[in-house]
C-alpha cells in the first residue's frame, strides 16, 4: 500500500477506546511509516505510567508533559501518531497537529469504548466513577465540538481493526488525489 502525500503525518483523535493505538499501529505497519502513540512516549520519557503521572503530579502535570510532546513530535514527517484522549482539549495541541497533517477522529458509542477498555490500562478519568459509560457520554459531550474540527471523521462501530486501517489508508488517498 502506498499513500500519495508522504510527508503530511496521519494523527489518530478520539475518545479512550476508540481504537487509536491499535489502528495507528496497523495503519503505520501498512504504510511502512513510523509510529508513536504520545501517551507511551510521555511515560518513557519520564519513567512513569500516565495513571502515576495523575496520582503523584496531577493532571496539570500530566497535560504540560503532554503539550511538550505534541509539540516536538507534530515536527516529525511523514509518521503515525496516536494521541491520548485528551490532547484536542488544547487549541494549541490542535493547532500543530493540524499543520502537521491530517487529523482522523475515530468514535464509537459509550457503552462499546467501556467494554473495549474495562480491565485494561487504568484510565485515571475514569477511576473511581460510579458509572463510567455516563463519565464518558459527559467526556465526550465536554470535547466533541473539537473532535468534529478533525478532517476525517470515522465510525469505529462493529468494524475490525483492519478494516478501520483500510478505510483511512483510503480515504487519505482519494483526497491526495482530489487536492494534488
Ligand atoms: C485521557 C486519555 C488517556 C490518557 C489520559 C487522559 C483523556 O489516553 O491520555 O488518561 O483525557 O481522555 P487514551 O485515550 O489512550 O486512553
Amino acid at each position: 500500500m502506498q499513500i500519495i502525500d508522504e510527508a503530511k503525518n496521519i494523527v489518530l483523535v478520539g475518545l479512550m477506546g476508540s481504537g487509536k493505538s491499535a489502528i495507528g499501529r496497523t495503519i503505520a505497519k501498512k504504510l511502512g511509516r513510523r509510529f508513536i502513540d504520545t501517551d507511551r512516549y510521555i511515560e518513557r520519557k519520564i519513567g512513569k505510567t500516565t495513571a502515576e503521572v495523575f496520582e503523584q503530579d496531577g493532571e496539570s502535570k500530566f497535560r504540560a508533559f503532554e503539550k511538550e510532546v505534541i509539540k516536538k513530535i507534530s515536527q516529525y514527517i511523514g509518521i503515525v501518531i496516536a494521541t491520548g484522549g485528551g490532547v484536542i482539549k488544547d487549541p494549541e495541541n490542535f493547532h500543530y497537529l493540524k499543520k502537521s497533517g491530517w487529523i482522523i477522529a475515530l468514535y464509537a458509542s459509550p457503552a462499546t469504548l467501556y467494554k473495549r477498555i474495562e480491565g485494561k490500562r487504568i484510565r485515571p478519568l475514569l477511576l473511581n466513577e460510579e458509572d463510567p459509560v455516563k463519565k464518558l457520554e459527559e467526556i465526550f459531550n465536554e470535547r466533541k465540538t473539537m473532535y468534529t474540527q478533525a478532517d476525517f471523521q470515522i465510525d469505529t462501530e462493529g468494524k475490525e481493526i483492519d478494516q478501520i486501517a483500510d478505510e483511512i489508508v483510503n480515504l487519505l488517498n482519494a483526497s491526495s488525489r482530489i487536492n494534488s
